[in-house]
């Protein structure tokens, strides 16, 4: 996506960013509501606007995501009146009735009416819900689809002895919830259903999220608050929220869930421990969803008290054996384990000089008489590598580990692979192993929660970037070989396969901390249902339901999401270079040196020269030549490499000019400074919402998007100083280097502030900042520019640790206060830190006195890294267009 011009801010242009086909169900809907009233459409759209303007909204908490089932208006209500007022189960079971409890519930919250439940086939209208064999007695011309994938569902409009039916159809008791809540989205969604006939199938077979939860409560890359599963070394006392988020993970077809971290704690495998386990498979049970548990590798030695773990040793073959029978017996619907093995310090095979198919199918043999599966991660690689070594390549682990194994595996194992070659960047290529492995199960790995990619306090929308690895063509075998296919198991004629999201969720009452992040979920659950849909279809499907169909809102937040990933991309790492993040820390804010010089693998290899690692085959790593030769030809030359993987692939001067006829270094200034400006304006746009949305997530979106288009900035600047300083080369436009509106505070007048060095050198503007070593200081200076509005934004350090307060004064007057009170992942200045403060309708007059008063606390002293002024007119110009 271009990042286009960005001052086109206005409500029309924006509501043109729907989709035509949603924006004519929309207005027809709207025309058939109002042709009642008199209204033309234009008039209809106004007034719905007005309307939802006028409509107090109740605070929301986010907790129930799209299942909201909000009331319809009554024209749209009227669209269903003749759904029959009867569901009957022809089947029931525990998940049956899940479902018809489920279709209550909906259709009372949508349409305000309370079905009744027939326990027989009542002789009037009516919904059944039914597996296929069991709805053959009433409806014996309804044919069960070949083939009746488990989950699999037909929704249709019949004719039963004269009476209007909707049957909801399943393959098995999961397609009959799966179709039960595809009508309700279809009513959410303002679908007519009075004459439905449509065959769903999930494309892939595995659709499992892992969570990375620890005992503990903690969470491992988790932005939500504690563990849904555990606390204090145990299954969390109360289940409510786990038995909810089964619920939310039925709804969009997810029928696995890993509770516990990859990086596995051997306590897991204790007896006691899965007695507690069970109560987590009772909370998934009525949703269908099936439990996984993480295992360390190791087990059999450190929970199972034998001195070896050597997937040869009969012993070992034994002990998996005998504990994987216990786990079936206390839980019939285990769906089995993931293994993390030889990879960042987990012990694996290697210990015995063993294959990881000599690894994988010893634990799967145990687990195939119960019909488990084991899902063995592609994730290995050497995180001690030398990095002096130029042909030493992390990206090339995983295809140089599993390739010569192909064909080893058991039928119920899996290799559950990245979907990049390293690890969840903002932009990777596609991973080559899925080309390589033509006779191994597999699953591709994404991540919904935002390590890499802005932990949720940055808007990430990554459909668009899922969607183009599961379309990438890999062209295994010379043939169309799509990712999408190549997982499922369709290419090869593999038994299983799928996707797997790395997910996350926490306590947080909104799940992943961001109502809007909620949308990767949900977006990674319809792809793996059905990879064609577009990131925009799944982003328009996901705003109407969580939020409205208010056209302002749903233009708006569907705009915003599809862009917020090149944008986020463009203030970050561009060009492939990966996200130039703290790679060895939290992975959250910038460090561009942190990714070099360790064993944790090479990645931009910059330096006053250049930028970028050489994996061609002809001078570099030689990770180029993993993918089949149409692909590579792709990849091994200059001119053929897309620029957005320019620096994955290649290592070149700064001066090396794109495709686009920029060098590249000018397109990292220019980047950067116009991803960091559309952040800006995702903050500008939010604000039209208010009002539109429910106050409590308004402000708790408003809050991110704050935080976002401060941090953008940070970004920005941090990024492009380093290549200034790396490169020597200037911006073109003057800007890097350059901050006319800034006043750094170690140049102001300090009172108990001391001026310090942050590091990295990059996160604070001139590289240092003053921190307060009392329980309150001040600093200040003279203003001496033109009179007028200004905004000030004060760039501050919100340390973890403690809550400092700042009171902004002008000629003594308090102008704004606020306390540094985010939860932000460290404890020191720097980049993951440095937080934007921004107070805008501030008269200045030349002598006004500007001070800011500060009182520390605890682990937080106040750091100040700089305030910058700008004249209001001068925004109001920009944002009007103007020069
Ligand atoms: C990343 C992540 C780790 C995680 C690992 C994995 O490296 O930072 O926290 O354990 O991936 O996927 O195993």
């Amino acid at each position: 996506m271009e990042i286009a011009d960005i001052r086109t801010t206005t409500a029309a242009i924006r509501v043109e960013t729907l989709s035509r086909r949603a924006k004519r169900t929309r207005l027809l809907a709207l025309g058939g509501l109002f042709a009642r009233t008199g209204f033309s459409v234009p008039h209809a759209i106004a007034l719905t606007c007005l309307l939802a303007s006028a409509t107090p909204l109740h605070a929301e908490t986010g907790a129930d995501a799209w299942l909201r089932y909000q009331r319809l208006d009554p024209g749209m209500r009227e669209t269903y009146s003749r759904l029959p007022a009867v569901v009957f189960a022809s089947n029931p079971s525990s998940v049956i009735d899940t479902a018809e409890q489920e279709l209550i519930r909906g259709v009372r919250g949508m349409l305000g009416r309370t079905l009744r439940i027939g326990t027989s086939l009542p002789p009037e209208d009516v919904i059944v819900l039914g597996t296929f064999e069991s709805l053959a007695r009433f409806a014996p011309g309804l044919q069960q689809e070949q083939p009746c994938a488990e989950g699999a569902y037909r929704l249709k409009a019949v004719l039963l002895q004269g009476h209007r039916t909707v049957l909801i159809a399943g393959c098995g008791e999961l397609g009959v919830l799966y179709g039960t809540f595809g009508v309700l989205r279809h009513i959410a969604l303002h679908q007519e259903i009075e004459k439905i006939d449509e065959w769903q199938s999930p494309h892939a077979p595995v659709r499992w999220t892992n969570e990375w939860d620890n005992l503990d409560g903690s969470i491992e890359r988790g932005y939500a608050g504690q563990s849904i599963f555990f606390e204090n070394g145990h299954v969390a006392k109360d289940l409510t929220r786990a038995g909810a988020y089964a619920r939310l993970l039925a709804s969009v077809g997810i029928d696995g869930c890993v509770v516990n971290n990859v990086n596995a704690n051997p306590r897991v495998m204790n007896d006691e421990f899965i007695a507690e386990l069970a109560r987590i498979v009772a909370a998934f049970r009525p949703w269908g969803v099936r439990l996984g548990l993480a295992v360390p590798f190791a087990s059999p030695k450190t929970a199972g008290g034998l001195d070896t773990f050597d997937p040869l040793d009969p012993r070992v073959a034994e002990w998996w054996k005998q504990k994987v029978d216990a786990i079936y017996r206390a839980i019939p619907s285990f769906g089995g384990f993931v293994v993390k093995a030889d990879s960042e310090g987990q012990a694996g095979p290697s210990a015995y000089g063993r294959t990881h198919a000599d690894a994988a199918n010893v634990i799967a043999r145990a687990l195939k008489p119960h019909g488990g599966l084991l899902f063995y991660r592609g994730f290995v690689y050497d995180h001690h590598m030398n990095w002096r070594n130029p042909k030493n390549d992390r990206a090339r682990a995983a295809d140089d580990n599993f390739r010569q194994l192909d064909g080893q595996f058991d039928d119920n194992a899996i290799i559950q692979i990245k979907h990049g070659p390293i690890d969840f960047q903002v932009r990777e290529p596609v991973s080559p192993v899925f080309g390589t492995l033509h006779n191994t199960n597999e699953a591709i790995e994404l991540q919904v929660t935002q390590e890499y990619t802005g932990q949720q306090r940055h808007l990430c929308y990554l459909v668009p970037m899922w969607k183009q690895v599961l379309d990438f063509d890999l062209r295994a075998s010379n043939r169309p070989t799509p990712v999408r296919d190549l997982v499922s198991g369709r290419s090869f004629h593999r038994p299983t396969g799928g996707l797997v999201a790395v997910t996350n969720a926490g306590l947080d009452a909104n799940w992943l901390g961001n109502d809007l992040a909620m949308a990767n979920l949900y977006g990674f659950a319809r792809l793996a249902w059905d990879p064609l849909l577009t990131p925009r279809e799944i982003a328009e499907e996901w705003t109407r339901q969580t939020f409205s169909h208010d056209v302002l809102v749903d233009g708006t937040i569907v705009s915003l999401q599809l862009e917020s990933w090149p944008a986020y991309e463009s203030y970050t790492g561009p060009l492939g270079a990966g996200t130039l993040t703290d790679i060895i820390g939290v992975h959250f804010g910038m460090s561009v040196e942190s990714s070099e010089r360790n064993g944790w693998g090479q990645w931009h290899r910059a330096d006053e020269h250049g930028i970028g690692m050489d994996r061609t085959v002809a001078t570099g790593t030689g990770f180029i030549g993993q993918y089949t030769p149409q692909v590579a030809r792709q990849y091994e030359s200059l001119e053929n490499c897309p620029d957005e993987l320019l620096l994955f692939m290649h290592h070149v001067p700064y001066t090396h000019v794109l495709h686009s006829g920029k060098t590249v270094i000018q397109h990292i200034y220019d980047s950067h400074y116009e991803g960091a400006e559309r952040a800006q304006s995702f903050l500008e746009r939010w604000k039209m919402l208010r009002g539109r949305v429910d106050e409590q997530r308004y402000q708790a979106v408003l809050d991110r998007f704050e935080f976002q288009a401060g941090h953008a900035i940070v970004w920005r600047d941090a990024i492009c100083e380093w290549f200034l300083k790396a490169s020597g080369i200037a911006d073109a436009k003057g800007r890097v280097g350059h901050h006319p509106d800034r006043v750094e505070a170690e140049s102001m007048q300090l009172d108990g502030y001391s001026v310090v060095g942050v590091t990295p050198w990059e996160t604070a503007s001139g590289g240092r900042a003053v921190s307060c070593d009392r329980a309150a200081c001040t600093a200040s200076w003279r203003f001496d520019g033109q009179p007028g509005w200004y905004t000030l934004a004060t760039q501050y350090f919100d340390v973890s640790g403690g809550a400092a307060a700042f009171r902004l004064l002008v000629a003594g007057q308090v102008v704004d206060s606020w306390l540094a009170n985010r939860d932000l992942p460290s404890p020191k200045p720097n980049g993951h830190t440095s937080t934007r403060r921004t107070s805008s309708g501030i008269a200045l007059r030349p002598g006004d006195e500007i001070r800011i008063k500060a009182r520390t606390d605890g682990n937080d002293r106040a750091a100040l890294d700089y305030v910058e002024l700008t004249p209001e007119a001068r925004q109001e110009a920009r944002a009007g267009g103007s020069p």
